[in-house]
């Protein structure tokens, strides 16, 4: 059996939640590897609309097995928060959430450096969502961070008051207030009661793979390939690996176990925060994006940049996680546009390369390649036979350039607005 894992391909919020959810029929177990609550993975079904940070997008099927992995940073408050809310729609949670003994655990004091840590950027800033994982993150890699095991032993208040001692002494350092500082604390120390208390924390790299011998697992990415900490555009990304290889450092499977990659991509670009978007639009095109593909962040609210489809950056990406098969989000957004546009190259310095650049401002030009707009709505397409033609045109070429079939596409946000290939 085999872990088949969903990664987004671009700048994050390419539409995982609504895959998983739409794929989890297939499968008893989804399990999140990396990154935290940055992530906001929206699912609509039956009218109904949810936003996870957390908690892995199987939740909504029954006997569904959700792992929160060892790669995966957690806020109590948040998972707590966010199970809350989900009980509280109707959906029982009970049994179906394990979590890693070895994923870590973000303080409210890593949230306040989180935030310290961006004010002294000035100009510079990321645009994290202040989540706190870039600081979760770094104690975990610096070697003192605290981990959801932790919570099951006697010493677990010494060393979360050494650890609050050591952000508190940082916090200092950079002048920062931590006013609230003691109210977050009730608050997180309540959760993590109920952590303990309530929660299966578990052995997950065992689990997983004793599950594994029973059937497939799907492994659900956070973020994009182009935030990832070592192929994103470095330092504006997230602090985590958001390409598939996290999906075996994140879960504990080997290599050889993973099947599908399956790569979801928005047929144009979105990027929330700071950081390079060769392809960004500050145009009436722009906007028309961001108003018909209502592209405010599920996280933070903020508005998402948008631009054109980015080809450059596409197969980079597919490289990176070598992606079998691709899943296009998204098209209806632009069901009135007259031209649709992709990159297909840059130029840069005076000539032209297909390589996405290592320097952040490095000054690249898109050269893009233009396409007839289908003008029809799509929305209730259900079969390839229904899509217009412009549409599929668009497809084929984005298939030849990237050498990676385009299995599914998604015409809406519901689980049910989609064209299988
Ligand atoms: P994720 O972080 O990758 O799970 O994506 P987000 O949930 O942050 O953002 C994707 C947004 O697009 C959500 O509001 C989805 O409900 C919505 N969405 C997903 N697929 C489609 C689609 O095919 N068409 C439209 N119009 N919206 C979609
Ligand atoms: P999902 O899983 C889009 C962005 C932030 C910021 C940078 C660093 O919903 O696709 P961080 O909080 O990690 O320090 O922020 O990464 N970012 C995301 N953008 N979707 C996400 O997650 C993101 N998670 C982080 O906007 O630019
Ligand atoms: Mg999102």
């Amino acid at each position: 059996m085999k872990v088949d894992v969903i990664i987004g391909l671009q700048w994050g919020d390419e539409g995982k939640g609504k895959i998983v959810d739409v794929l989890t029929p297939k499968y008893k177990v989804v399990a999140r590897f990396q990154g935290g609550p940055n992530a906001g993975h929206t699912l609509e079904f039956d009218g109904k609309k949810f936003v996870l940070h957390t908690v892995p997008s199987g939740i909504f099927r029954e006997n569904s097995v959700n792992i929160i992995g060892n790669g995966v940073v957690v806020d109590p408050v948040i998972l707590m928060d966010e199970i809350r809310k989900i009980n509280a729609a109707g959906v029982p949670t009970g049994g179906k959430i394990l979590l890693s003994k070895k994923a870590h655990l973000i303080l409210p004091t890593h949230r306040l450096l989180d935030a310290a840590q961006e004010a002294a950027k000035g100009g510079a800033k990321i645009g994290s969502t202040l989540k706190g994982i870039g600081p979760a993150y770094t104690d975990k890699v610096s070697r003192s961070g605290l981990r959801a095991g932790d919570v099951l032993h006697p010493d677990f208040g010494k060393k979360y008051a050494a650890l609050k001692q050591k952000h508190l002494a940082l916090l200092a350092q950079l002048g920062y207030p931590c006013s609230g500082v003691d109210e977050q604390e009730k608050e997180w120390l309540r959760s993590v009661e109920h952590l303990r208390t309530e929660f299966a924390i578990i052995d997950s790299e065992y689990e997983v793979n004793e599950l594994l011998k029973q059937g497939d697992i799907l492994a659900e990415g956070a973020q994009g390939s182009m935030l990832d900490v070592d192929f994103g555009s470095y330092p504006f990304v997230t602090s985590s690996s958001t390409v598939c290889a996290g999906a075996c450092t994140g879960l504990g499977v080997a290599p050889g176990k993973i099947g599908e990659v399956i790569g979801i991509f928005k047929a144009y670009c979105t990027r929330v925060g700071s950081g390079p978007f060769p392809t960004e639009l500050h145009d009436d095109v722009g906007e028309q994006m961001r108003r018909q593909g209502s592209e405010f962040g599920a996280t933070t609210g903020r508005a998402r940049r948008c631009g054109w489809l980015d080809l450059v950056a596409l197969r980079y990406s597919i490289m990176v996680s070598g992606a079998t098969q691709l899943f296009m989000m998204k098209a209806d957004v632009m069901d009135n546009f007259d031209t649709v546009k992709v990159a297909v190259a840059y130029s840069l310095n005076g000539g032209v390369t297909d390589r996405y650049p290592y320097e952040v401002d490095a000054p690249v030009e898109p050269i893009y390649r233009e396409f007839r707009g289908w003008k029809k709505p799509i929305s209730s397409c259900r079969t390839q036979q229904d899509l217009p033609q412009e549409l599929l045109d668009y497809v084929t070429f984005i298939e030849q350039q990237t050498g990676v079939p385009v299995k599914f596409i998604s015409v809406g946000p519901d689980r049910s607005e989609t064209v299988l290939r």
